[in-house]
């Protein structure tokens, strides 16, 4: 099985486009767990399906067909039960109006489960040497044997002004709101704003882009 780098951190702390980095130069795959959740809220979206009814939603996922890349541009593409098309829909879960749904299947035990099994399925059928795998409970739940485990954090200030340069548009109160908001509906289920024992801390709140690889890159290294 590949060698785990388990990232875990919250909305802006630089831990999605710091994990791509450093697993790519240290020629690692990179798993965005955050993707199937968010690509699981489109698909409800897209069959009118309850994302409050975990029942509903864990039917979905016996049926639907999820893929992701490890290497190059991270395409995450979904068949929906019955279709035959394989949507790509690496845009459309980054918008404002997925993130805010999100939580709402996240916050199902059972889902989580069955997630968290496809996540090492697909890192175990990976054949890569190595994978970077982040998302909110990577070193807690779904790798807590990695050998590197890694919580990245930064002030809730530092991210919302991170996001607010990528998302055109928002106000960076309205992004500082929905981040605040995202994290407390988030944390009630995972803890990811304190490391668990053995991980290491990152605070990126002082680095920029080049520094928090590094950082990440080091605790690989020791
Ligand atoms: O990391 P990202 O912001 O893309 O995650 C989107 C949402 O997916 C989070 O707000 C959270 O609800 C959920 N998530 C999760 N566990 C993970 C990764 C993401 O609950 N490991």
């Amino acid at each position: 099985d590949p060698i785990l780098v388990a990232i875990d951190g919250p909305a802006g702390s630089g831990k999605s486009s710091v994990s791509r980095a450093a697993a790519e130069q240290m020629d690692f795959g990179i798993l965005d767990t955050g993707a199937a959740y968010r690509a699981l809220a489109w698909a409800c979206r897209e069959t009118a399906v309850d994302p409050d009814s975990e029942p509903a939603v864990l039917a979905l996922l016996d049926e639907w067909i999820y893929t992701i890349s490890l290497r190059g541009e991270q395409r995450v593409q979904v068949t929906l039960p019955g279709g035959t098309e394989a949507h790509d829909v690496s845009a459309v879960i980054r918008t404002p109006e997925i993130s805010a749904q999100v939580s709402r299947i996240s916050k199902h035990p059972d889902v989580r489960v069955r997630l968290n099994n496809m996540f090492r399925e697909i890192v175990a059928a990976s054949g890569l040497p190595g994978v970077v795998i982040e998302g909110r409970d990577i070193t807690t739940v779904v790798a807590p044997d990695a050998p590197v485990r890694i919580l990245m954090t930064a002030s809730p200030e530092v991210r919302a002004t991170r996001r607010a340069g990528e998302l055109v548009g928002e106000s960076h109160e309205q992004v500082l709101a929905d981040i605040m908001a995202r994290d407390a509906k988030d944390a009630a289920v995972v803890n990811f704003l304190t490391p668990a024992p053995g991980v290491t801390l990152i605070d990126t709140s002082d680095m920029n882009f080049g520094q928090s690889i590094q950082a990440v890159i080091d605790t690989v290294d020791e």
